[in-house]
């Protein structure tokens, strides 16, 4: 038995999802693909494809720990799955995934979510999409201790090709929007590797907690920067930090700029949508300082490209890649401009990625033998 579980480019909406906020990402057509048999003991056994690397657990008691490397993600969902009461069964799991490593494009969110239907499913429980996402999350925040949103996690199980999902990440309400047809999303990696920004996120994460404790002295009742309109903000300035204000302006004006992202994406208005992106860009660069100097000269190179419509950093930052949204017919000569611009520039060839999207995990009627390789376990 098998899943695949894509990765995600988000085309709005940074920053927002753990402050109850709205995104707009998109899954792409790259996956994290597990195999997987039942065992008789209670082990559980993951082989990592990608890093040469098996590992073993228990399953009894309480033995699952965390060991700060790629198996943090299958074990922390397994133990999460135990801890919310869904027992395992021993299972075999074998890993390969192609979504580049550390560029911001989800490849953690896909393994957790490909490795919880795995073991749900042989271990016979069924559970819905939002849940499987919610818990997944969870156990990022738990067991490998990175506070991340629920952003990532929906998208991987929920998403529907040829749309973007609008999602409200308070009440995980969603609706999928049309991508216009005609339009090429085109991910383009500066090869800087986000691992680093871990500590930052969670830094990012408490200026907003911060902010939202300062503001509430004064606007008794607000939960969230969601529940904050910038007026707001200005009326109530005095009574943060600098770097808390900056922080708390990029989410509160990045929450305006999803929906109507959205809605421009809807009726075709591309001119508009690239403005928004540029917007965002901008914002995180310079009041959420999560952008680098190699994503910031990938989105003024291809802001030059006469065929895109939009660009801008995706994912939590410090690295990884840009979306562009790109005129079809010009996408190969975007593709091989922007490489051959950065590369000059940076002295490093980057990967663009020309990317389909994707639906939501799903499970495969027969597992590909993975790199026509037979599973060692
Ligand atoms: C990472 C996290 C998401 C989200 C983005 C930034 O991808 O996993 O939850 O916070 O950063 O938008």
């Amino acid at each position: 038995m098998g899943y695949r579980a894509p990765g995600r480019v988000n085309l709005i909406g940074e920053h927002t999802d753990y402050n109850a906020g709205f995104v707009l990402p998109a899954a792409i057509a790259f996956w994290c693909w597990i195999a997987a048999a039942p065992r008789e003991d209670n082990k559980l056994i993951i082989h990592s494809e990608n890093y040469h690397e098996t590992i073993e657990a228990d399953l009894d008691g309480n033995h699952l720990h965390r060991t700060r490397k790629w198996s943090d993600y299958p074990l922390g969902v397994a133990s999460l799955l135990q801890k919310s009461g869904y027992r395992l069964r021993g299972a075999n799991l074998y890993v390969r995934g192609e979504i580049p490593l550390g560029a911001g494009l989800s490849s953690s969110a896909a393994l957790e979510v490909g490795v919880a239907c795995a073991l749900l499913e042989i271990s016979g429980h069924e559970l819905g999409r939002t849940k499987i996402a919610l818990l997944c999350q969870r156990a990022e925040n738990e067991f490998v201790g990175a506070r991340v949103g629920i952003m990532d996690q929906f998208v991987c199980c929920e998403a529907r090709a040829e749309y973007a999902l609008l999602l409200d990440c308070r009440s995980v309400e969603h609706t999928p929007v049309r991508l216009t047809p005609g339009v090429q999303l085109v991910v383009c990696n500066t090869m800087v590797k986000h691992e680093h920004g871990d500590g930052e996120y969670n830094l990012r994460r408490r200026d907003c907690e911060e902010g939202v404790q300062l503001l509430s002295t004064a606007l008794p009742g607000i939960q969230a920067l969601r529940d904050v309109t910038l007026r707001d903000l200005e009326d109530h300035r005095k009574l943060l930090s600098e770097t808390v204000y900056r922080r708390c302006r990029h989410v509160i004006t990045e929450n305006r700029r999803v929906p109507q992202a959205a809605e421009a994406l809807e009726r075709g208005d591309l001119g508009t949508l690239g403005e928004l992106m540029a917007e965002s860009h901008r914002s995180l660069r310079d009041d959420y300082q999560v952008s680098c100097p190699e994503l910031d000269l990938m989105v003024d190179l291809a802001a030059k490209h006469p065929g895109v419509y939009g660009a801008r950093m995706t994912g939590g930052g410090f690295g990884g890649c840009t979306v562009n949204l790109v005129d079809r017919a010009t996408a190969i000569e975007f593709k091989r401009s922007i490489a051959a611009q950065y590369s000059a520039a940076t002295g490093c060839y980057p990967d663009v990625f020309v990317c389909q999207t994707s639906s939501g995990v799903e499970r495969l009627s027969s597992t590909p033998a993975p790199a026509g390789r037979e599973p060692p376990i």
